[in-house]
């Protein structure tokens, strides 16, 4: 803590010994910004995950985000992460919010908490418990009566923890922002009436929660006053609050994207993000946060898909490490030194806008005291301009802005980029054994036999859905049946095969035909249906299909996004005696979860509930295996 800031605490709590009778900072708005004790505030926010990084990685990320000129954290808070089963909270180790919140208000710095507590966020399920979905009657993010019954509860849970920890900021805690709902209008008109009727009432239940801070919806265009729409998206500049009572404020500003299985590492040039940053202060934002600032990886089942990698880092100005990723971070350091040299008179002067020229425009921003600070904009992305501003000459790189706190100077141009570059390289290392006396590296092995292992859990004709079955206990179901197959039949006589055709809904399956792994089948980040088909050796008499269908973390967004299922809904042999069997109504005998997660061979004592094979080199490309 520095001495400057032990003075600002002072000052605040002396301010406020009136209007409160204790410490505490008044957090309003205007239609220019955010007003913190009397103060209009020019805030730049970084979105860092508490369940995305381990709590002994807090403190040096929000310092780092600080070094990088960021004044505020924005996290979501995870409901299915805090809520286990009805009335069950869980608060600890990377779940712990309050300790979180604690050391972002350490470092001197405000927290915006994104209760939801729907929040997509690319997490399971988009954050809501998956024991809500089997609560008759339930049905996410309508006007719906268990559904806002629960919501009610643990967004009123959540205020309650952080009132109790005084984390608030009228209380003297960090928390400047709070935001109800998510993203709820890019749905709302696919739920018609009923949808506009939710997301009022869901504003309304917000605001009776007393918290003393101001309440945010993010794209939400007719969000009630007195609640704040904020923009989320790649470029802000154009948003306009619905209301001119509200500022002008940015929760998602997106600086790179999430990978998915299969997909290339997303990036965004720092250049852009710079540009987007610097047009939104220069058409009248008051907020700006990156989401993410630092992504993380995703724990666990936690990451939500179908197909989310377990890595978010989301080419953020922080690496999923915790490393300041160069020259993003350093670039948008200098950007924020640039633009806080000009918050005043951002936030108290008058603004004029001219054109220097085509696709050229400057704003320029003067108050009573002399003060002047104009942002020149070049918007053409192929070519660079010079322009002449106050009988200056200045040159523009294309798609561009310039900043100048003077109105004169230069101390800023988004694509000029002087931060030092570094390149994280992943080195595949040789693994070594730490114990000296062992020269190369031992693994021990199980592996799993294909099909329903100990007493089926029921027996069916035709399939269920994977996810009603499995409620998200494990991604694993297992499917068998068997058929018997003719003497006769020409193929065995031929030597050629016939081939497997399964249709599922989603996400991925491995077949198996009397123990031998037959191929996989799955779908991808925008499908996740798909049809298998494979040639399958098949023997005269009874033969046994097992299918083993896998969920790949579960949807987080979308108009009635709980209600989308997964898993086998038809199972074929073509190429027998040119026929087809249709094993679909079939007795299908049904597993949930596969042997090794039932006895948890990974962790403490159940290690010991299985028999391991020692070996030096791994198996490669074997299904059903587990290696230690
Ligand atoms: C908080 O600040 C706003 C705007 O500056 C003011 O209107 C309001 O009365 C203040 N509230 C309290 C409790 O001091
Ligand atoms: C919020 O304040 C209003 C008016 O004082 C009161 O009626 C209501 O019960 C309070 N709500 C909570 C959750 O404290
Ligand atoms: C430029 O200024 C005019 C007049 O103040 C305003 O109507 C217009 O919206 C501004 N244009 C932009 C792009 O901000
Ligand atoms: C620009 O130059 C003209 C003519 O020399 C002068 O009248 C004007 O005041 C100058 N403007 C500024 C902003 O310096
Ligand atoms: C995803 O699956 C669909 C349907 O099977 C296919 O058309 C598409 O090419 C696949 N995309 C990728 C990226 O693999
Ligand atoms: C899953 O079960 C729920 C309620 O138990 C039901 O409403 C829903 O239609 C089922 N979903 C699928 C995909 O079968
Ligand atoms: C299967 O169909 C093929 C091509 O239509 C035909 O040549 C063959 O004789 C048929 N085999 C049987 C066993 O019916």
């Amino acid at each position: 803590m520095n001495l400057c800031f032990i003075l600002c605490l002072v000052s605040t709590s002396l301010t406020f010994t009136l209007v409160y009778g204790g410490v505490g900072s008044n957090v309003s708005y205007d239609g220019r910004s955010l007003i913190i004790d009397g103060q209009r505030k020019l805030l730049i926010s970084a979105s860092i995950h508490y369940p995305r990084s381990v709590p002994a990685m807090w403190p040096a990320l929000i310092q780092t985000a600080k070094e990088g000129g960021i004044d505020v954290i924005e996290t979501y808070v995870f409901w299915n992460g805090h809520e286990l089963s009805p009335g069950n909270y869980y608060f600890g180790g990377r779940f712990d919010l309050v300790q979180f919140a604690k050391v972002v208000q350490d470092a001197g710095m405000y927290l915006i908490l994104r209760i939801g507590p729907f929040v997509a966020a690319e997490w399971n399920f988009g954050g809501v418990p998956v024991w809500l979905h089997y609560i008759p009657g339930t049905v996410f993010r309508t006007y719906n009566q268990p559904f806002m019954h629960h919501m009610e509860k643990f967004t009123t849970y959540i205020v309650n923890l952080m009132k109790k920890e005084k984390l608030f900021a009228s209380q003297g805690g960090p928390i400047i922002l709070s935001q109800i709902e998510n993203e709820y209008g890019y749905y709302e008109n696919y739920y018609k009436e009923d949808g506009k009727k939710y997301a009022l009432w869901a504003a309304k239940m917000a605001v009776s929660q007393n918290t003393s801070v101001p309440w945010i919806m993010c794209q939400q265009w007719d969000a009630p006053d007195p609640v704040i729409d904020t923009c989320n998206s790649f470029y802000c500049d154009q948003f306009t609050p619905t209301s001119p009572k509200r500022p002008k404020m940015w929760t998602e500003n997106w600086p790179g994207w999430f990978k998915t299985f299969g997909g290339r590492d997303p990036h965004r040039p720092v250049e852009d993000v710079a540009f987007s940053v610097a047009r939104f202060f220069q058409k009248g934002g008051s907020l700006n946060n990156y989401y993410m600032y630092h992504g993380g990886t995703n724990f666990g089942r936690t990451a939500g898909g179908p197909f989310i990698t377990t890595s978010y880092d989301y080419d953020a100005p922080i690496d999923e490490y915790g490393l300041p990723r160069l020259p993003k971070w350093g670039h948008l350091k200098e950007l924020h030194k640039a633009i806080k040299l000009c918050e005043h008179v951002l936030l108290y002067g008058k603004s004029v806008n001219i054109s220097l020229g085509p696709s050229v425009e400057a704003d320029i921003y003067t108050d009573s005291s002399g003060a002047c600070a104009a942002f020149i904009s070049n918007v053409d992305d192929k070519n660079d301009k010079k322009v002449v501003f106050r009988n200056a000459s200045y040159h523009l790189p294309a798609w561009s802005v310039s900043i100048l706190p003077d109105c004169k100077n230069v101390v800023f141009n988004t694509a000029k980029v002087s931060s030092p570059t570094n390149i994280v390289a992943m080195i595949p290392e040789h693994l070594q054994q730490s114990d000296k006396g062992q020269k190369t590296l031992k693994w021990d092995v199980f592996k799993e036999n294909p099909g329903i292992w100990g007493k089926a859990d029921f027996v069916k004709n035709g399939f269920v859905d994977h996810i009603n079955t499995t409620k998200d206990t494990t991604d694993y179901l297992w499917h068998t049946t068997s058929i018997l197959i003719d003497a006769n039949e020409e193929f065995l006589k031929k030597g050629s095969k016939p081939a497997l055709l399964i249709e599922s809904k989603g996400h991925t399956l491995h077949a198996f035909v009397n123990q031998k792994y037959q191929g996989t089948g799955t779908g991808n980040g925008s499908h996740s249906a798909f049809t298998f088909k494979n040639p399958i050796s098949l023997r005269a008499g009874k033969n046994e299909i097992a299918i083993l269908s896998l969920t790949v973390g579960l949807q987080t967004a979308g108009p009635f996004y709980d209600f989308i299922g997964a898993g086998v809904t038809s199972v074929k042999i073509i190429g027998l005696n040119n026929r087809t069997i249709d094993l679909s109504s079939n007795a299908w005998a049904y597993k949930i979860g596969v042997l090794g997660e039932h006895l948890s061979i990974y962790q403490g004592e159940g290690m010991n509930s299985v028999k391991w094979t020692s070996t030096s080199e791994p198996p490669k490309g074997q299904a059903l295996t587990w290696l230690l």
